[in-house]
């Protein structure tokens, strides 16, 4: 199929022999919220089912009369002539309804520091803070990025932006301040909202001097331009600079703001928020989501797939809100449900390696969203230590962010849900906006490592080159077949880069990017990218960006990376680094070995983030190029996974991958 799939660093054999099975426990099945019944009537009527989804779930302020318009595809219309406005569904509904005083958040803070606010109290934050925006000039379509960590405020921010229909940009808090400038930039962002810093293990980490750097950065002429604004929130009482006149004490705005505001009715298709990814060129892709079909599927996707019982279950979905998870199953999806749920502000291991079951414990935790590497890193440390807390609570477990490995997957069943809970593999993206293929629990009998069928409404396929759908038993490449309430509609300022990157492969088809096969039973077992995009602990990083990067650095001449598989992180990131020969004759002085990989490293940190840091850069003389001078990834990843090196036949010099390999016993 692809180099990804014959190379060999795809599990698909191991994947093929697991056949452990897990049908629905009948107690459960019973009070599901999901029925079997549901998949029948959504693949008879899918719009219809849409519809009945987006009338019962979601308040109009006008009721929609169209379901989807198509006519201009790849760009989707749904429930156009309807407005809504989306924190008014997450939150003044539910004080409507009667349900103010249910707890909307329960904060944890690295520190030990908790705070409990009910959808009464967010009605009221929101409120405040949407009339501090409104006071600070910002306007319905505006655009304001929130570069927040792990706390309350950062919910309260994106949900202050949708009141009054402004687009939000959340950016990662783990992202430098060159991340973040680029993508003010690119949003052309009218306002930031940030903290002086957040804790993070065991010490507090400042936010604010990145957001400086990225508002004056060093060449003016690279400064973004229409930031009017930076709103502060105080979080860990660390001195920061201010500039008078741009920045807003967060508290002090909000004090003097009324707790009455109106939420401003949208339409439909109005812009919900912007949130970049990594794609295969170097630039990350602002996609962006529109209010009416994504709130729907938001909300049908956490009801169904984690079974959620409003004013019964307590909720916690691991994700920042820097990440779509966060977005999707921290914000939208469970606050338009009414959820009660946990947000936990550090890491989990801070102060000690059972900080996560604790909480669980404490809080009683019924329902737990997390990633694959979060579940490998816990077993890394052993099960005597959830093994320590009372983890009774927990009904339904849930996975994201890569394939789970049937090991991983067996270990969180056994050991996290006390080998009760149903444990759902959900695949999805940034793209799709919400969950396309998972299990619903209480319906179907789970196989560990596989998200096994699209959910009601949604139709995949897997297909080969040609488009054609492959049997089962067979792999190819992950297309979605019609359009979906959630999906993206496009990439900020760039339809002809939609176009390319997501609709011209195979044509009127969705391309998600990534591989798969259909078993024996025409269930759907992920394989990771067929791109050059890695995944690494869940986050999507670029293979181009990061050699973007470290090409920026004076040291570097030219500089290739690849995705290895690693076995807490799914991949890691492993560089080949070619020096400049001027710095190479100077290496005596400089130092060589672990310095260049530490100065690299530190690089790579300060111009996209710590995540994307390499784990191992790798000095080589030349890197394995076709004739027409393409980097054989292929080959790399093979070196880097310690395989002996595939075909190297299209290489234009063979004997490069002999003295790659010769040079490896001495990684810097
Ligand atoms: C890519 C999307 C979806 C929110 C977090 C990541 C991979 C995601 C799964 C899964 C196998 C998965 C895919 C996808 N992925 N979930 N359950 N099984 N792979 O969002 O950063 O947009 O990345 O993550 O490769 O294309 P994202």
């Amino acid at each position: 199929m692809t180099s990804h799939d014959t190379d060999g660093s795809t599990p698909l054999e191991n994947l093929m022999t697991e056949d452990r099975r897990f049908p629905p426990d009948p107690d459960f099945a019973a009070q599901a919220n999901a029925h079997p019944e549901i998949y029948a009537w959504a693949s008879a009527d899918p719009e219809g089912f849409w519809a009945e989804q987006a009338r019962e779930r979601l308040a109009w302020t006008t009721p929609f009369t169209e379901v989807l318009d198509w006519s201009g595809a790849p760009v989707a219309r749904w429930f156009a002539d309807g407005r809504l406005n989306a924190c008014h569904n997450a939150v003044d509904r539910h004080v409507e309804a009667g349900h103010g005083d249910r707890t909307a958040l329960v904060f944890e803070g690295e520190p030990g520091d908790t705070r409990t606010i009910t959808y009464a109290d967010l009605q009221r934050e929101t409120s405040r803070a949407a009339n501090a925006l409104t006071e600070l000039g910002v306007r319905t379509g505006d655009r304001v990025a929130i570069y927040l960590p792990m706390i309350p405020e950062a919910v309260v921010a994106m949900l202050a932006c949708a009141r009054i229909g402004a687009v939000h940009s959340v950016v990662f808090g783990g992202f430098s301040a060159e991340a973040l400038r680029s993508r003010v930039v690119d949003a052309e962002a009218v306002a930031v909202i940030t903290a002086d810093g957040g804790y993070r293990r065991g010490s507090a980490s400042a936010l604010k001097p990145a957001v400086d750097e990225a508002l004056a950065p060093e060449d003016p002429s690279e400064a973004p331009t229409t930031v009017r604004h930076v709103l502060v929130v105080r979080r860990t009482g660390q001195d920061v600079a201010w500039t008078e006149g741009r920045d807003v004490w967060w508290h002090d705005a909000l004090e003097a703001a009324s707790d009455e505001h109106e939420p401003v009715a949208v339409e439909a298709e109005h812009p919900l928020f912007i949130l970049y990814t990594s794609g295969t060129t170097g630039k990350p892709k602002g996609i962006f989501h529109t209010t009416g079909g994504y709130l729907t599927q938001a909300a049908f996707t956490h009801d169904v797939v984690f079974d959620h019982k409003p004013g019964q279950d307590v909720y916690w979905c691991t994700a920042d809100v820097g990440w779509v998870t966060g977005h999707s199953y921290v914000v939208y999806g469970p606050l338009v449900n009414g959820a009660t749920q946990v947000i936990y502000e550090g890491t989990p291991d801070t102060p000690h390696k059972g900080r996560w079951w604790e909480i669980v414990q404490k809080h009683r935790v019924s329902i737990l969203y997390t990633a694959p590497t979060a579940i490998r890193t816990c077993m890394k440390w052993g099960e005597d230590i959830p093994g320590q807390y009372d983890l009774s609570s927990l009904r339904v477990l849930g996975s994201v962010g890569e394939p789970i490995n049937p090991e991983a997957w067996t270990w969180y069943r056994r050991v996290i849900g006390g080998d009760r809970t149903p444990v759902v593999d959900t695949w999805w993206q940034t793209e799709t906006g919400t969950i396309m293929i998972s299990p619903l629990p209480g319906v179907t009998t789970a196989k560990p490592g596989s998200a096994q069928t699209p959910l009601p409404g949604i139709s995949a396929e897997v297909v080969d080159e040609e488009a054609n759908p492959v049997p089962n038993g067979s792999g190819g490449y992950l297309v979605l077949t019609r359009p979906w309430p959630s999906m993206l509609r496009g990439i900020w300022g760039d339809h002809q880069r939609f176009v390319d990157t997501y609709w011209s492969r195979f044509r009127g088809l969705y391309f998600a990017g990534d591989g798969a096969k259909k078993d024996d039973d025409g269930d759907i077992w992920l394989l990771g990218r067929v791109d050059d995009v890695m995944n690494v602990s869940g986050h999507r990083l670029s293979t181009t960006e990061i050699e973007s990067a470290l090409v920026s650095h004076p040291m570097v001449a030219e500089a290739a990376v690849v995705g290895a598989s690693d076995p807490t992180t799914g991949q890691a990131v492993v560089a080949f680094v070619i020096l400049r020969s001027d710095y190479v004759d100077r290496v005596d002085e400089v130092g060589e070995g672990a310095d260049v990989a530490a100065t690299l490293r530190a690089h790579v940190a300060k111009e996209i983030g710590p995540i994307a840091k390499p784990r191992t850069i790798l000095v080589v003389n030349e890197l394995p190029k076709t004739r027409s001078g393409k980097i054989m990834r292929r080959l790399l990843r093979d070196v880097a996974e310690h395989r002996p090196v595939g075909d190297v036949t299209t290489l234009a010099d063979s004997s490069v991958m002999d003295l790659i390999s010769a040079g490896l016993d001495k990684p810097a």
